[in-house]
């Protein structure tokens, strides 16, 4: 058994196929993104308080959107799940929902907005939105997901147009020719295996603020914004209605040598100036990176490939054991930090160098 999160891609390499492998654990260029997201990390240090009986126990609960979570971890959106394990999204919303952790469903999905909700129970969920250039369908879509329960809609922003994938370049992913996209009104059956560069084909490529504010208030469900890294625009966001941004560099898969996600939160906390929520993906592979994203300022953080290693290792069982591993190491940083709570968790638990 794999005892973190890294030792779970060997796994899912045997387990996959060397496209579909190399789809998941590439990036966009020379990969420095991809890399600069772990490192970023590593160069941060941890300044510890000690005498606060936390190895007496310590609740790493949280709340996202107001929703609670046994701690600060969602799942983030990623495609293709049925590509990964033959029960794909079901499977990763119900370990998520198994220990009160949240999902994101991406608008590629090999499994339907309602089997999704159904595989997640109680368990807090919210749907990325991939706006497509006929608004009929993205209508059609937000509708379905609030009325199975989704509590947000997550816009994604930072694709199109896609990375340039080396790794596709030289083993070329495509969807397996027996699955659909059924979240996508009309795109449930399998339609001749799409690479992931064709899919975006029918999104909406001239997205721009004003959609985003007239989808505030149309579909009446907060909404985030994911794919932000300049504080410019997360002030814009906030300007036009937004609950929340998410910042992202989708994982180092779209413009290589974009900052580093922890690298650019400073800023945007500043920015945002608590007038919106602010989340955190990309790089998180230990608990003491979710504790550093939160002691600067991140409300919770998502996690994408060692997900979907899991998925591939293991189905639900492997999903469940990534998460597990994750909120175990989260709980043991907090407790070795001094913090009971994430509200004793501040930007004074990480070593600044001119102090
Ligand atoms: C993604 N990501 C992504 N994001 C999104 O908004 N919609 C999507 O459909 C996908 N698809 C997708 C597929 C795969 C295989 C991966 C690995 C990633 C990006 C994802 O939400 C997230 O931003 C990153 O995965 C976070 O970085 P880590 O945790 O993988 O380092
Ligand atoms: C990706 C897309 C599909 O990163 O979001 O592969």
């Amino acid at each position: 058994m794999p005892t973190n999160l890294r030792a779970w891609e060997p796994l899912a390499k045997e387990a996959l196929d060397a496209a579909t492998f190399g789809y998941i654990a590439g990036g966009a260029g020379d990969e420095r993104t991809l890399c600069d997201n772990y490192d970023a990390f590593s160069r941060l240090r941890l300044v510890p308080r000690v005498l606060h009986a936390t190895a007496s126990g310590i609740d790493p609960s949280a709340s996202v959107l107001g929703a609670p979570l046994s701690a600060p971890i969602m799942v983030a959106p990623f495609a293709y799940q049925g590509a990964f394990h033959a029960r794909g999204e079901a499977a990763t919303a119900a370990a998520a929902a198994s220990l009160g952790l949240g999902m994101c469903l991406s608008t590629l999905a090999n499994t339907s907005i309602e089997d999704v909700a159904a595989a997640s129970g109680d368990g807090v969920r919210w749907f990325q939105l991939y706006p497509m250039a006929d608004q009929g369908l993205n209508d059609e879509m937000i509708a379905r997901a609030k009325a199975s329960g989704y509590r947000a809609v997550v816009v994604t922003v930072d694709l199109p147009p896609y990375g340039v994938r080396e790794r596709e370049l030289h083993e070329p992913f495509s969807l397996p020719a027996q699955l659909g996209l059924p979240c996508i009104p009309e795109k449930s059956a399998a339609a001749g295996s799409p690479t992931p560069a064709q899919t975006t084909e029918m999104m909406k490529l001239d997205l721009g603020w004003s959609d985003i504010a007239e989808w505030v208030s149309r579909w009446d469900l907060p909404l985030l914004v994911k794919g932000v890294l300049s504080p410019a625009d997360a002030d814009l966001a906030i300007e036009h209605g937004v609950s929340g941004v998410i910042v992202s560099n989708h994982g180092g898969r779209q413009l290589d040598t974009a900052i580093a996600t922890i690298d650019a939160l400073p800023a945007i906390i500043e920015a945002v100036a608590g007038r919106a929520e602010v989340y955190l993906d990309g790089g998180i592979r230990r608990g003491t990176d979710v504790v550093k994203a939160l002691a600067r300022g991140a409300q919770a953080i998502l996690l994408g490939r060692p997900v979907a290693y899991g998925l591939a290792a293991g189905g639900e069982a492997g999903v469940t054991t990534v998460l597990g591993q994750l909120v175990a190491e989260t709980e043991n940083a907090l407790a070795l930090c001094g913090c009971r709570t994430l509200s004793e968790v501040s930007g004074e638990l990480l070593h600044r160098p001119s102090r």
